[in-house]
């Protein structure tokens, strides 16, 4: 596996090890992996012929300092972890290298900027901005054919697929099934912040999901659904609901929520300070 943290040694390695008929499998990461990426690049593996994984823990898309400052940094694990997969390439550039000093240029969103609003980007002002800047930087190196993204962040993977559009970046974009736990907590690098304890009352925010997709599936409308999972989610001990709302699929509007087949249920909640998101598709 080769590990780089500038793009000149990429394009030398694109140049030397991949060839017309090469699929080139993209997992952007911010690092402090687990088994959520892993299953990515497992995926990607899969259907690629070689995969390359960025590291980059990405400032514009943070919109609280203190989440950037206390976010794990764990780049010895993680390329032990990636070498374990067989990853090809790891790129883990320098702020500079993807934010060359005095390059303040941001994309016009302003086309899908509906899919970046609510939700997520409610809560976190600017960081779909970061995102789509960052992810289009690390496209624009790596030039892949296949990008992978986890459904667990499914705002982001909506806004992204509607960015490789928008830019007309001609690669495929996987959409990955949530990893979870067998408690149904959905893996996420936030969890290692939980006691074990915490993780229990973490995993009540998988069932408060699936309560609300079974209201959905027995065919009660979306305000029903929601409220049944809310109140699941209230009477759960340690859990503080931030939201609950279902959203079209296509769409992620909260107000038009269209037909239960395009229903994704979406939550945030604090447990032990700890916030974390997760959401179910009502028909996967
Ligand atoms: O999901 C993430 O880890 C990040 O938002 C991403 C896609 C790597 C961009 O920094």
């Amino acid at each position: 596996m080769v590990k780089s943290i500038n793009s000149r040694d990429y394009n030398k390695w694109r140049s030397h090890f991949t060839q017309g008929n090469s699929l080139i499998g993209f997992v952007p990461t911010m690092g402090a992996l687990h088994q959520g990426h892993l299953y990515l690049v497992q995926q990607a593996k899969r259907q690629c012929s070689q995969v390359v994984v960025s590291i980059f823990i990405n400032p514009r898309q943070f919109n609280d300092a203190n989440d950037l400052e206390n976010y794990p940094v764990r780049l010895e694990e993680d390329f032990a972890l990636l070498a374990n997969e067989g990853v090809d390439f790891v790129l883990a550039p320098s702020a500079y290298e993807i934010y060359p000093v005095g390059d303040t240029s941001s994309l016009d969103m302003s086309s899908y900027l509906h899919l970046a609003q609510g939700l997520e980007g409610d809560r976190r002002p600017g960081h779909f901005q970061g995102v789509v800047d960052v992810v289009s930087r690390l496209l624009n190196i790596v030039k892949p054919q296949k990008m992978y993204l986890g459904k667990k962040d499914y705002q982001q993977l909506k806004v992204l697929e509607a960015m490789v559009r928008k830019e007309k970046f001609s690669i495929d974009v996987v959409g990955v099934p949530t990893q979870r736990a067998s408690t149904g907590l959905a893996l996420s690098s936030r969890n290692a912040l939980l006691s074990e304890e915490g993780r229990a009352s973490a995993s009540q925010i998988y069932e408060a999901l699936q309560c609300a997709k079974a209201s959905a599936l027995h065919g009660d409308d979306s305000d029903m659904a929601c409220a049944k999972g809310k109140a699941f989610l209230q009477s759960a001990e340690g859990v503080k609901e931030e939201y609950f709302l279902i959203a079209n699929r296509h769409t992620m509007s909260v107000n038009e929520v269209g037909n239960p087949k395009e229903w994704v249920i979406f939550c945030a909640a604090y447990v032990e300070g700890v916030r974390l998101i997760d959401n179910v598709e009502v028909f996967d």
